[in-house]
């Protein structure tokens, strides 16, 4: 039985003042039993969230890491160093990583193994552009995608794949219930045949306009064990209906 996870991707947002206020309602809504929570905020948020986060139920994630360990990379962040401030997760090979940094799978493969490596919990995110659906290649660019980071990987006993159609994010689009499980269907197809992975345990998140109101349907479906959540996760009215769903 896969556990239920609902992480909010707080992308480039927040103040030290909305961040206490969303995290003050969150915090003061019971915990859903059986549905673990995270919140990935930026990188200069993460001491106060991780602060008010200390004793709850929610975990606290960065949004992404470096592929190198340590070194002269000037404004990089290592996987090291927020596994030791406290972070359990990381989301790596966000499409707006692969669109504006050009994050490329063998980059995204450099950051899973540096970051499993120093105990974090990898989020990987793979989707295929509106493009590419159209020209009936959604599964073969996601499949590519899962096999260029994950295959040749050692330890991936924790990780996550998140599939978030790019075309879905941030539009107010989102993949019905069914074009979603088919695509996580495939995905776990896929994970099936890559070595030192247990594809059945594995958790997938649906990525892309997730709301309360689409939320429940998507959790229905048999291969779909959580959500990234963007948009609605910066208000925290949405983001505990979307918990609650789950
Ligand atoms: P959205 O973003 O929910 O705002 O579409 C999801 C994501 O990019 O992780």
């Amino acid at each position: 039985m896969r556990q239920l996870l609902v992480v909010g991707n707080w992308k480039m947002n927040g103040s030290r003042a909305s961040i206490n206020s969303l995290l003050d309602d969150l915090l003061s809504a019971p915990a859903v039993a059986g549905t673990e929570v995270a919140v990935c905020p930026t990188y200069v948020h993460l001491p106060q969230v991780l602060e008010l986060c200390a004793s709850s139920a929610i975990a606290v994630g960065a949004q992404d890491c470096s592929h190198m360990q340590s070194g002269a990379y000037t404004g990089e962040v290592a996987a090291v160093m927020l596994s030791e401030m406290g972070c359990r997760w990381v989301i790596l090979g966000h499409s707006e990583r692969r669109q504006y940094h050009a994050e490329s799978d063998a980059l995204v493969a450099a950051k899973v193994a540096v970051a499993v490596e120093a105990g974090l919990q990898p989020i990987v995110c793979v989707g295929e552009t509106r493009e590419q659906r159209e020209a009936g290649e959604a599964q073969s660019v996601v499949s590519a995608q899962l096999q260029g980071a994950l295959k040749g990987q050692v330890n991936l006993d924790s990780l996550v794949v998140a599939y978030e159609p790019v075309w879905a994010i941030g539009t107010g689009l989102t993949a019905t219930p069914q074009q979603a499980q088919d695509m996580h269907e495939c995905i776990r197809g896929c994970l099936e045949g890559i070595e030192g992975i247990d594809a059945q345990a594995t958790r997938l998140l649906y990525g892309g306009s997730v709301k309360a109101d689409n939320a429940a349907q998507l959790f229905a479906q048999p291969d779909i064990d959580g959500a990234l959540v963007g948009g609605a996760a910066l208000k925290a009215a949405d983001f505990k209906s979307i918990i609650a769903a789950a």
